[in-house]
This record gives structure tokens, C-alpha cells and sequence, in this order.
């Protein structure tokens, strides 16, 4: 009786410790996933920009500027994005990481 009280309580030790892990990795990925530029474009450009639905945007030499106003404001059939999607910080971010990216190498 005593050694399986033990046991089962040396086993809730193990789950909560693996629990605390689990949840430390995934604020950490979380706070990443805010401002990273490549998953912002991953996840909300790439699949017009990158997928020939769209002109591509890398290696255009456009102002980050001229980049956060289109992102903001939309161009003809391209959406809006509003701050409860791309928040400021992440526009930024994505508007400066755009304007450094070289021309992707043409598909042959
Ligand atoms: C639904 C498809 C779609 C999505 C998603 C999209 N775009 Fe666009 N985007 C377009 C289209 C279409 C144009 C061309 C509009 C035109 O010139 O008439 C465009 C134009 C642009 C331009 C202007 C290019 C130039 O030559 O002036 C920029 C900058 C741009 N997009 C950035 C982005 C960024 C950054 C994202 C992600 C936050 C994004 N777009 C998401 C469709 C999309």
C-alpha cells in the first residue's frame, strides 16, 4: 500500500515536472513567433507573394515605409492587414526584413 502511494505520487512528480517544461518552451516559442519577420511572412505573405497569386516582393529595393503602408492600408487585390493581425511591432519588424531580402532566385 505504501510503495504503490509512493509510486503513484513519484509519477505525478514526473508529469508535473515534464508539464512545466513543456509549457516554458511553448511561451518562449510564443514570445518568438510575435515579432520573428519570417514567420509573420510565412504565415500571412508567402502564400500570395510566394506562390506566383501575387508579384514577389524580395529584392524589389522598396522603403519599409512604402512596405508597412500597403501592408496597413491594402492595393487593389491585396487586403488589408489590421493591427489585430500584424500587430505595430511585428509590421515593423516584417517591413525591415522584407527590404533587406535579395531577389529570390528565378524558378527554373
Ligand atoms: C491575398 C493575397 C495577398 C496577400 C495575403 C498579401 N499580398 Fe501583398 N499584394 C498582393 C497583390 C495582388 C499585390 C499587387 C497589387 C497591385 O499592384 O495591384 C500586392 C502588392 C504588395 C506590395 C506592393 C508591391 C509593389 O511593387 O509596390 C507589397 C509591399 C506587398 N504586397 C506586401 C505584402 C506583405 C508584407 C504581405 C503580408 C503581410 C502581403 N503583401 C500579403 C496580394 C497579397
Amino acid at each position: 500500500m505504501t510503495v504503490r502511494r509512493a509510486s503513484r505520487l513519484a509519477m505525478l512528480g514526473c508529469c508535473t515536472m515534464a508539464l512545466g517544461a513543456g509549457s516554458a518552451a511553448a511561451v518562449a516559442a510564443n514570445a518568438d513567433a510575435l515579432t520573428a519577420p519570417a514567420r509573420v511572412w510565412a504565415g500571412a505573405c508567402a502564400y500570395c507573394h510566394a506562390q506566383g497569386v501575387a508579384p514577389p516582393i524580395f529584392g524589389l529595393g522598396l522603403a519599409p515605409a512604402a512596405i508597412a503602408a500597403v501592408v496597413r492600408g491594402g492595393l487593389n487585390g491585396m487586403p488589408a492587414f489590421h493591427p489585430s493581425e500584424i500587430t505595430d511591432v511585428q509590421l515593423q519588424a516584417l517591413a525591415d526584413w522584407l527590404a533587406q531580402q535579395p531577389a529570390a532566385p528565378a524558378k527554373h
